[in-house]
């Protein structure tokens, strides 16, 4: 791989150790993946972020790079493992939130943006189309890839720190115009509506055709919402980090030659393999975090009522604060939902707190059966908010 002299030097250490440690991390991916030459990124995102996750040896090792390094690119921060300010309310032990409160003081020694969203695009990290990105949130990657036409690989939180520190990333994957073609046309038979059907959907696709980009036909219009529940499901259930739909995703694919169809029973199947014995004890909304618009739906249904069971709604504080201006918090936390910002329900410590979890989000539920061993029921927002109502699933 081809480096600058400026490079060179940052490789050899001369701008510092972090920088030193960052450029060998990328040259190192660079190396394995072919790259010609680094690029500069202008966004950063950086996944990794719960002490659930990391750990003490993550801790560490980022309490190190914060020693000299500093972000030179945007960089937003993902879900963190605690609401930061309304901890205790969520049920997390003082001796987590302290651990916690050193990754987040860590990264925003390194000017890292501690904004604590999987959705970086509803609160200010929006990249332009053709734009060179370093994103590490997997739903995030496929959002940008797909709906705004940014560029970025599925990067891991240390490269994309490594991106953060260097202001470069190597050039290789997504960042080529070759590699942004599909390779499986998917026609879609069946009319896809709400949150939980394009969850499905991308759950469908994602078990049928992996990690292989499809050029997705027949889903004619879709929200905002449901793009970003379709990308984490697509990238969950088979690792895509982009799809195409004509008129949404901004640049053109040629037509792939092989070809799967996706029908109403099989979004019926997704939607029913989701579904287990039990009565939920805990809901969560906002998988991907939830946007101002979804947040005054849930605030709508929650109007004068009461939720007999836990119920978080996981969005970015500045989402939170949006509502606030609006009085959609007080007609929630009236009812006894919790607003869970900075985090959520999948990075949080809450293995075997709960049994049965109600969602609207196909991500939530792969996670929750394979991280904290609780039984799903993914549904519409209606379902869950009735399930928060009543304690009970109605299907
Ligand atoms: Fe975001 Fe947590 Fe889902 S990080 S995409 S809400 S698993």
């Amino acid at each position: 791989m081809e480096l600058t002299k400026q490079e060179e030097k940052m490789l050899s250490g001369g701008q510092g150790e972090a920088v030193r440690k960052s450029m060998e991390i990328l040259v190192a991916l660079g190396k394995i993946f072919g790259a010609d030459r680094l690029i500069p990124v202008s966004s950063v995102q950086i996944a990794g972020v719960s002490y659930d996750n990391l750990g003490e040896a993550g801790l560490e090792f980022l309490a190190d790079m914060a020693k000299d390094g500093k972000a030179r690119a945007l960089t937003t921060l993902n879900p963190a493992g605690m609401d930061l300010e309304n901890w205790e309310n969520l049920g997390i032990s003082r001796e987590f939130a302290d651990k916690q409160m050193l990754v987040i003081d860590a990264f925003a020694k390194m000017g890292v943006i501690t904004s604590c969203t999987c959705t970086p695009y509803l609160i200010g990290n929006l990249p332009r189309f053709g734009e060179h990105i370093a994103w590490s949130e997997s739903s995030a990657v496929c959002f940008a890839n797909s709906v705004l036409g940014a560029r970025s690989n599925r990067e891991g939180g240390p490269s994309a720190l490594a991106s953060a520190i260097t202001g470069r990333t190597p050039n290789y994957g997504m960042h080529i115009d070759a590699n942004r073609q599909a390779s499986v046309l998917v026609r879609v038979k069946t009319k896809i509506h709400g949150t939980s059907e394009f969850g499905a959907l991308g759950k469908v696709i994602g078990e049928k055709a992996g990690n292989k980009i499809p050029l997705i036909r027949g889903v004619h219009e879709a929200s905002l919402e449901e793009l970003k529940g379709l990308c984490a499901s697509i990238a969950t259930y088979g690792g895509t980090a982009m799809f195409h739909i004509p008129k949404i995703t901004p640049e053109r694919t040629k037509v792939p030659k092989e070809a799967i169809e996706v029908s109403r029973d099989d979004i019926k199947a997704a939607l029913e393999s989701m579904n287990d014995e039990c009565e939920p004890d805990f809901v969560s909304l906002g998988c991907p975090h939830l946007s101002i618009r979804e947040i005054e739906n849930i605030a709508g249904m929650l109007r004068g009522k009461h939720v007999k069971i836990e119920t978080w709604l996981a969005t970015a504080r500045q989402t939170k604060r949006l509502a606030d201006m609006m009085g959609y918090s007080k007609v929630i936390e009236d009812s006894g939902a919790k607003f869970a910002c900075d985090t959520c329900m999948v990075v949080a410590p809450l293995k075997g707190r709960f049994k049965c979890l109600a969602t609207d989000s196909a991500k939530s539920c792969f996670y929750a059966r394979g991280k904290n061993a609780f039984k799903v029921h993914a549904g519409t927002f209606e379902q869950c908010i009735s399930a928060a109502i009543t304690g009970k699933w109605k299907k």
